[in-house]
């Protein structure tokens, strides 16, 4: 069991857990992920170590509650315990000094950046993140990425903070200005497609991180297979970072949908079982 040390809400469908880990906080490192189930019987869900205090013995998640399990994840509070939580799992991205560094992080996906930019920071390489969100009120950690960014770039898609547009924007015009050594992007599928696509004739090596598409993140359940470079990969064992020149983007997003109606079923039935317990009708 694992207590939930601290809870903060950044949107109505986005929150932040710290969360007492010291076994895993000790061996974690960037591009780490962990495997959570709140409750008896409870889903697995895969989720990117966002940050991580050795000394604390802490573990940081941020979760979108879009589904049935992470909607019912946001209604534990501070104090709360999670059934188990199973890590540091994954291959560790790999960290070293190449000069210039383009982080880019999509919505939720700047969470599982943050530790990737402060590890590159720290091994002395010139940083600049562009991170992006919906609007103003989806914004989290820009003060938090500005402690280890040279350049920080926020963009809104409807301008209501920062730079209005995508995040593959000003990743285009820093390229056209200068030489850059590595991109990493982290984000919805089609974020990190376009990135790759953005980065490709400039041959600047890109890294994404394929967390998204897990579901028991173990190896047995085969929906994380992605095609890289031709080769069948899974991305909880192989990954989750994979070059983003070589992955068949079409299949990964065609394959994302495949579980698209049941969890639409589940998350209806589980509303209207929230309606139901509200109006004392249900337990
Ligand atoms: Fe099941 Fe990778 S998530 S095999």
């Amino acid at each position: 069991m694992n207590k939930i040390l601290k809870k903060e809400t950044f949107s109505p469908v986005t929150f932040l857990w710290e969360v007492e880990a010291p076994d895993i906080a000790k061996a974690a490192l960037p591009g780490h992920f962990v495997i959570v189930r709140h409750k008896e019987k409870g889903e697995r869900v895969p989720l990117t170590i966002a940050d991580f205090d050795k000394e604390k013995g802490t573990i940081t998640l941020v979760i979108q509650a879009l589904g049935k399990t992470t909607k019912e994840m946001m209604e534990l509070k501070e104090g709360d315990f999670l059934i188990n939580l199973a890590g540091p799992l994954g291959i560790p991205s790999h960290i070293e000094k190449v000069g210039t560094v383009i982080f880019v992080g999509g919505g939720l996906g700047v969470a599982p950046v943050f530790p990737q930019l402060r590890a590159f920071k720290e091994k002395g390489n010139y940083t600049i993140s562009i991170i992006g969100f919906r609007n103003k009120d989806l914004i989290f950690w820009e003060e938090k990425f500005r402690n280890f960014c040279d350049e920080l770039i926020v963009t809104t898609d409807d301008g209501s903070y920062g730079r209005k547009g995508l995040v593959s924007e000003p990743l285009l015009e820093i390229l056209k200005g200068r030489k850059v050594d590595l991109v990493i992007a982290i984000g919805p599928a089609i974020m990190m497609k376009v990135c790759s696509e953005v980065t490709k004739p400039f041959g600047v090596k890109t890294i994404v991180s394929l967390n998204t598409i897990m579901v028991d993140g173990t190896g047995m359940c085969g929906s994380c297979r992605v095609t890289v470079g031709g080769q069948t990969k899974f991305a909880c064992v192989d990954g989750p970072d994979f070059d983003g020149h070589l992955i068949d983007w079409n299949e990964l997003m065609r394959r994302q949908r495949r579980f698209e109606r049941e969890e639409k079923e589940v998350l209806k039935k589980y509303e209207e079982d929230c309606k139901l317990k509200e109006k004392g009708l249900k337990n």
